[in-house]
């Protein structure tokens, strides 16, 4: 099976959201990715509640919320009601895993997929307590904050330690730096849903850009 393509927002035309995403959705992509950043747990400010409940409102594909904020717990019924399909959060901007089952018992009771998110320093290990029951682990492949930048390789290995401990049916996702190369290493390494923003919004040919990830 190809792996699961969710191209990221924020390499859209944010004047333009609806038909940068309608394109995506006619290229053939399978969620799309929003990259929501509050200035304090990264160093930028993306887009909040409103914004997700107004992409639901024309979306056919599920939305795959990415918080990049401290105090997910605080905001993540807000975001799920707000439309959230699959939410992620960043284990670094957890107080403890006593709070961190918490909010995926709670993500998990609006039926909706759990995710947890992992920085390019953090060890896949801290994820263990968890795995049995996530539904998501996101693999940060660059320092969240900023899309278009380089592809950290040493991330790779973290997906194969995931993949050779954890569940069966548990979904790997990378993100940052992801495109025809890169997300083939992610795959082989055991990858199977691949976040691309500048690599499919800025490419001329949305759909091969899109195929490339898949093949
Ligand atoms: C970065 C974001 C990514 C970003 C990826 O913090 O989480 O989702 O949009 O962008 P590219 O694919 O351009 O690296
Ligand atoms: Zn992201």
């Amino acid at each position: 099976m190809s792996a699961i393509i969710s191209p990221s927002i924020l390499s859209a035309d944010f004047a333009n959201l609806e038909r940068d995403m309608k394109s995506v959705e006619n290229a053939g992509a399978d969620w799309h990715h929003i990259d929501v950043m509050d200035g304090h747990f990264v160093p930028n400010i993306t887009i909040g509640i409103p914004v997700v409940k107004s992409l639901k409102n024309f979306s056919k594909l599920p939305l795959d919320v990415h918080l990049m904020i401290e105090n997910p717990d605080i905001y993540a019924e807000r975001f799920i009601k707000a439309g959230a399909d699959i939410l992620t959060f960043h284990y670094e901007a957890m107080k403890n895993d006593a709070e961190i089952l918490k909010l995926i018992g709670l993500i998990k009771s609006f039926g909706i997929k759990a995710g947890i998110s992992i920085k390019p320093k953090t060890s896949p290990e801290v994820l263990l307590p968890f795995w049995d029951k996530l539904d998501l682990a996101l693999v940060m492949t660059v320092e969240p904050g900023f899309g278009g930048q380089d592809f950290m390789p040493e991330c790779a290995v973290k997906i194969k330690t995931i993949r050779k401990n954890a569940p069966e049916n548990l979904i790997i996702q990378v993100d940052g730096g992801i495109n025809a190369q890169t997300g083939k290493i992610c795959v082989d390494a055991g990858a199977n849903s691949l976040v691309a923003g500048s690599y499919i919004y800025k490419s001329n040919d949305i759909k091969t850009a899109i195929n490339n990830l898949k093949s």
